[in-house]
């Protein structure tokens, strides 16, 4: 296997055929693939489109937070949004400033808020007035002043998967929007908070600019209101959450959401913030993985069993998710009706139920597309089954970022 220093030409750096089999054949399957210029691109467009309207793009980690990917978003000039202190460390060994680093998270720990406090990050994102207590307590200890952002929750319905809604007054995230210019005015009197921002993040996987927009809106009313009131309101962060289109269906670009969000901050005078990680990342992973065996009884369901699962993907078991499925080198013939699963215990770990599949056999190499996001971040080693590698395809070249895990790394950890 390769290690993870070493690379590989890629011929024309597109992630054809040939170079996936060869991908698989180097460092075996289950393995995840990223395209390092479309994530690019992708970065690239978005920051374009907020043309001269001021703004920072931070790269939600959560999506993943592969040292490779970080590093790479880093380089086109993205800051980051942290979600955990272990995602805030890794911005920082992928070279982000603390300055450009934002922290969210619905139950940071006291040595969390300790740390981002020591590290003076752009702004700790705070989800209730708990949590404003206990922060003030730790700048006043530390004898900082923390700049703070407030999530709001506008109670909207961003009509995506309830597992991934996070904007509905019944949710956990952040305060009632209605309760935050009392909640600001208290942190006014907190000499060691600074208020600075306001945030909100509706869900993610959203394929309908609305309910984004009247998001973006009503937290730009609070924002112009607080700045009314004497608050230092200098950016507002719209979170992240727009989709991709999984199945081909039309779905709003990440220019026509960034021009709608510039078009709203516009002369406004502050800093329009996003925290994008599916739109940036998304549709650049691919994870390979080869069937193991089909199996067809007379008059049963025809199931094509592959050596990746649940473990290496857990969206389809979680959410139901839908992605495409192609054979690397696909054979001719009808498609059949199937079920495509992983080789896991569990009735849930199934990529796609009756889906027409090309025919395949034991040994075929397959690409279960649009994994970049929440693919290998969301991984787990469940059966003792080693986390997968990943390999960065980028600039005509081809490398490990990771290396797959051993079993020995696995109990590096155990008596
Ligand atoms: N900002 C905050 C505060 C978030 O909670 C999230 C995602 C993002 C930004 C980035 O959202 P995006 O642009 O990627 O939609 N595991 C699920 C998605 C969970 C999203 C959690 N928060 C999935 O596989 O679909």
């Amino acid at each position: 296997m390769s290690a993870p220093s070493s690379s590989h030409p890629a011929a024309g750096s597109t992630l054809d055929s040939l170079l996936l089999s060869a991908i698989a054949d180097a460092v075996g399957t289950p393995a995840y693939v990223y395209h390092g210029d479309q994530i690019r691109r992708a970065y690239r467009t978005i920051d374009d489109a907020f043309g001269e309207v001021p703004h920072a793009v931070h790269y939600a980690l959560k999506a993943n937070s592969s040292l490779a990917v970080a590093r790479l978003l880093r380089a086109e000039g993205s800051a980051a949004d942290a979600n955990s202190m272990g995602e805030v460390e890794i911005a920082l060994r992928a070279g982000y400033r603390p300055d450009h680093i934002v922290f969210t998270g619905v139950g940071k720990r006291r040595e969390e808020l300790e740390r981002a406090v020591a590290l003076e990050l752009l702004a700790i994102n705070v989800e209730s007035s708990g949590e404003l207590d206990r922060l003030h307590e730790i700048a006043r200890a530390h004898g900082s002043i923390a700049r703070v952002a407030l999530r709001v929750n506008p109670n909207i319905d961003a009509q995506s998967h309830p597992h991934i809604s996070t904007g509905l007054r019944d949710s956990k995230f952040g305060v009632p929007i209605d309760l935050a210019p009392a909640i600001f005015d208290e942190m006014t009197r907190r000499p060691h908070l600074r208020p600075i921002g306001v945030h909100v993040h509706i869900g993610s996987q959203i394929t309908t600019l609305e309910p984004l927009v009247r998001a973006a809106e009503s937290v730009l009313e609070l924002a112009t209101r607080l700045r009314r009131a004497g608050i230092g309101i200098e950016h507002i962060d719209f979170g992240g959450g727009l989709g991709i289109s999984y199945d081909g269906a039309p779905s709003p670009t990440p220019a026509e959401y960034v021009v709608a969000l510039a078009g709203l901050v516009r002369g406004t005078g502050f800093t329009a913030v996003i925290e994008p990680g599916r739109a940036l990342v998304g549709a650049a992973g691919l994870l390979l993985t080869r069937v193991v065996d089909v199996k067809h009884f007379a008059g049963s369901r025809r199931f094509v069993v592959i050596d990746a699962g649940m473990t290496e993907l857990m969206r389809p078991a979680l959410y139901g998710a839908y992605h495409q499925v192609d054979a690397v080198l696909p054979r001719a013939g009808e498609l059949v009706v199937g079920d495509l699963v992983g080789p896991i215990c569990e009735s849930t770990d199934i990529f796609a139920r009756n889906r027409p599949l090309p025919p395949l056999e034991a040994g075929d190499l397959l690409v279960i597309r649009d994994v970049g996001a929440y693919g290998a971040a969301m991984g787990h080693t469940y059966l003792r089954r080693p986390l997968p590698p990943e390999v960065m395809v980028d600039g005509g070249e081809w490398r490990v970022t990771r290396r797959r895990q051993t079993l020995d790394d696995m109990l590096r950890l155990e008596e």
